[in-house]
């Protein structure tokens, strides 16, 4: 369910064309739908409720980073999962209270850990024994225990793709399952640890219930063993993971999903975390791109566009699918590939499928490009990243302005030693005298 339709011709986010918003802030453009990321957040509030238990929602914001996305669910009453120092600072400013910050990550550095703790968020997701020693010394130094939750390896190896699974004995995450109540009686023994619960996150793009059942399953014995021992388990966070729509996957609905969680950890009236990230936001916005050129070989149609790889990474680096339409309506289909400016032979949006059969200059739109869009963005090739525009009703705020090429190297340094060489006046290497005392000295040795 999403906010992006015709309306008049062309294509809208929410009230707004998007042709608007490209004249306006150019192109490559994220755009995002407050609506709609609204409504995904209350129906997951709500889905849980009804299922018989609340949940804290905290936003997965390695998603979609962009302080206002996250001031946005925050003020529906989302929290935060973070996995970065980075990530936490930027959860802080855009308004979320530390009481709301999950701090996961399965590669914590004590600085991060230190701020953390400083800052009075709600729990560390602990992955790793190691991380237990510094956030004791930390805890000790400071004079406060840490919150923690252990997330565990439930060794459950969902369908989705080979780099985004995370929940199999083969995976870097999580405390082992063999480990996990030695090492919480442990922390449960440390006058500086505070353990609240467990945590499991076992990957991302699932489009079936039965992984996460199972999972959750192997969680709730894991509690029920854990108060054998006689230790306090309070809160559960259950991670993220539910899949969406790109082209005709089915996802589990929300509400089938709520249901599944609560069910498997009926009776144990633990507290509830969720990190959804995808499901919030990939629906939520897309990428607005203009047609470069049309390009014809003796095999082949392309249609270079100005966004490439390194603003919308998902296709090269999982082949991932977004569909592409024309923002002008009733546009008739051709065979292309999609491609950006890139010089790579990855770099394409789209590959061997039907695409709008529109010509240079006009607009095509990546659609679901809401989650893992601008935050894995770079600038590959010196290329700028692109602005993003929340769409909220008939108004549009920029709430990411395209970075400026300067400032893309603005912190790189040329050495001295290199500044003092006079680089050659003239282009004596191409076809020009070797002897001219411009061209560099020949290297022998
Ligand atoms: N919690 C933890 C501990 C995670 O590692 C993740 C995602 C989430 C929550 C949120 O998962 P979601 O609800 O979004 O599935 N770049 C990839 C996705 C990487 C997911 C990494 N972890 C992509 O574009 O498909």
């Amino acid at each position: 369910m999403h906010h992006f339709h015709y309306r008049e011709g062309e294509l809208c986010a929410e009230e707004v064309p998007l042709r608007e918003l490209a004249e306006r802030h150019g192109t490559p453009l994220f755009v995002y739908s407050h609506a709609t990321l609204v409504r995904h957040v209350r129906r997951y509030q709500s889905a849980f409720r009804t299922a018989g238990q609340g949940a804290l929602i905290a936003f997965s914001v390695k998603a979609n980073p962009n302080l206002a996305i996250v001031r946005a669910l925050a003020n529906e009453g989302a929290g935060a999962d973070v996995v970065s120092l980075g990530e936490l600072e930027r959860a802080l400013a855009a308004g979320v209270p530390a009481g709301r910050i999950v701090f996961a990550g399965v590669g914590k550095r004590p600085d991060e850990l230190r701020r953390g703790l400083e800052v009075g968020i709600l729990q560390f997701n602990v992955e790793v024994e190691g991380e237990l020693d510094h956030l004791e010394a930390i805890a000790k130094e400071l004079g406060r225990p840490a919150p923690i939750a252990l997330r565990v390896n439930p060794d459950v190896t969902p369908q989705t793709h080979d780099y985004i699974r995370t929940g199999g004995k083969v995976n870097k995450f999580g405390i082992p399952w063999e480990r996990a109540r030695a090492v919480y009686a442990r922390a449960v023994a440390s006058p500086h640890l505070e353990p609240v619960g467990l945590a499991c996150h076992i990957g991302s793009q699932i489009l079936t219930l039965e992984p996460f059942r199972i999972a959750l399953e192997r969680i709730a014995g894991l509690v029920r063993e854990l108060r054998a021992d006689g230790l306090p388990v309070s809160r559960l966070d259950v991670g993220g993971g539910l899949g969406v729509r790109y082209r005709d996957e089915v996802p589990p609905s929300l509400e089938d999903y709520a249901d599944t969680v609560v069910a498997a950890l009926k009776g144990l009236g633990c507290e509830l975390i969720c990190e959804p990230g995808r499901v919030i936001m990939a629906n939520a916005g897309i990428l607005l791109t203009r047609v470069l050129y049309r390009k014809e070989t003796e095999q082949k149609r392309f249609l270079i566009v100005d966004q490439g790889m390194n603003d919308l990474s998902r296709p090269a680096l999982y082949g991932a699918y977004h569909e592409v339409i024309a923002v002008r309506e009733g546009v008739g289909l051709m065979e292309a590939d999609v491609v950006g400016p890139i010089c790579e032979t990855g770099d394409f949006l789209s590959r061997g499928g039907q695409v709008p059969d529109v010509a240079a200059g006009e607009l095509l739109c990546a659609m679901s490009a809401g989650a893992y869009g601008r935050s894995m963005s770079s600038n590959y090739n010196t290329r700028a990243r692109a602005g993003e525009v929340l769409v909220r009703g008939a108004e549009a705020f920029l709430v990411q302005e395209r970075e400026e090429l300067s400032d893309l190297w603005a912190r790189e340094i040329v050495p001295g030693f290199l500044s003092e060489v006079a680089p050659p006046a003239s282009t004596a290497a191409v076809g020009g005298d070797p002897e001219s005392p411009a061209a560099p000295p020949a290297s022998v040795d």
